[in-house]
């Protein structure tokens, strides 16, 4: 099923599903950009208990995990150091570079969730060029299907630093995939992956569990062209 709503404020809604799948100590997929710190600062208000919960990574930059670009560093900054009993991390570590941390990535994936991984809540974001996770328009990493975890060696966009990104078979396998996308730079992306048919250049279009559920939360002005 694929349901999208429109909130003022969208972040609350998928501060509300993290607290949730968290309290059930579910696997759970972050994600960076700077539109999920507003959702992560209120699900850090609610402090529920994540102690049985494991928190993964959509995509990391190759920076090291104090950098102020690092997706680690402000999921931990707004989230994951505020809560008084905190889940078990599994991050990308950016500090190997790409192919070293995307292979270190996929043996945790493989170790933990075995040939099939199938995440309880994946968060997602998109970009004003449609991309999700590090899954940017005309990549070869969009058509990767035996890897969970890829490098990234040429970003789409700013920062233009080489990523490991999650790929379309963990994305697609997952029970449920949320996507939080606000403000008004974002509707023509939002426009591109979400109406009927997708466009097909616009990774974030491409997200569709085969056998889950994807919600997509929305400000006005992200949904201003739906
Ligand atoms: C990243 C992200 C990326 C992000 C979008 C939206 O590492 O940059 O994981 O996929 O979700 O680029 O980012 P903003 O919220 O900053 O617009």
């Amino acid at each position: 099923m694929r349901e999208i709503t429109v909130l003022e404020d969208p972040g609350a809604a998928v501060a509300d599903r993290l607290t949730e799948v968290a309290q059930q100590g579910g696997q759970i997929v972050l994600t960076g950009g700077s539109t999920p710190r507003h959702a992560y600062g209120l699900a850090a208000q609610r402090d529920a208990d994540w102690s049985k919960a494991t928190v993964w990574f959509s995509d990391e930059r190759m920076v090291p995990p104090d950098h102020p670009e690092s997706n680690f560093a402000m999921a931990a900054a707004t989230l994951l150091s505020q809560l008084s009993k905190p889940p078990t991390v599994v991050r990308m570590q950016g500090e190997l570079g790409a192919d070293a941390a995307a292979g270190a990535y996929e043996a945790l994936l493989r170790e933990r969730l075995g040939p099939q991984p199938r995440f309880d809540l994946i968060l997602l974001g998109v970009g004003p060029d449609s991309h999700t996770a590090s899954l940017f328009p005309g990549k070869p990493e969009l058509d990767e299907r035996g890897r969970f975890a890829t490098a990234v060696p040429i970003a789409g966009m700013e920062p233009q630093v080489p990523r490991v990104t999650l790929t379309f078979p963990v994305l697609n396998g997952a029970r449920e995939v949320d996507f939080l996308v606000s403000g008004a730079d974002k509707a023509d992306a939002v426009a591109r992956a979400f109406t009927e048919p997708p466009d097909p250049d616009a990774p974030a279009g491409r997200v569709r569990p085969s056998a889950g559920s994807l919600f997509v939360y929305l400000d006005e002005a992200a949904a201003a062209h739906l």
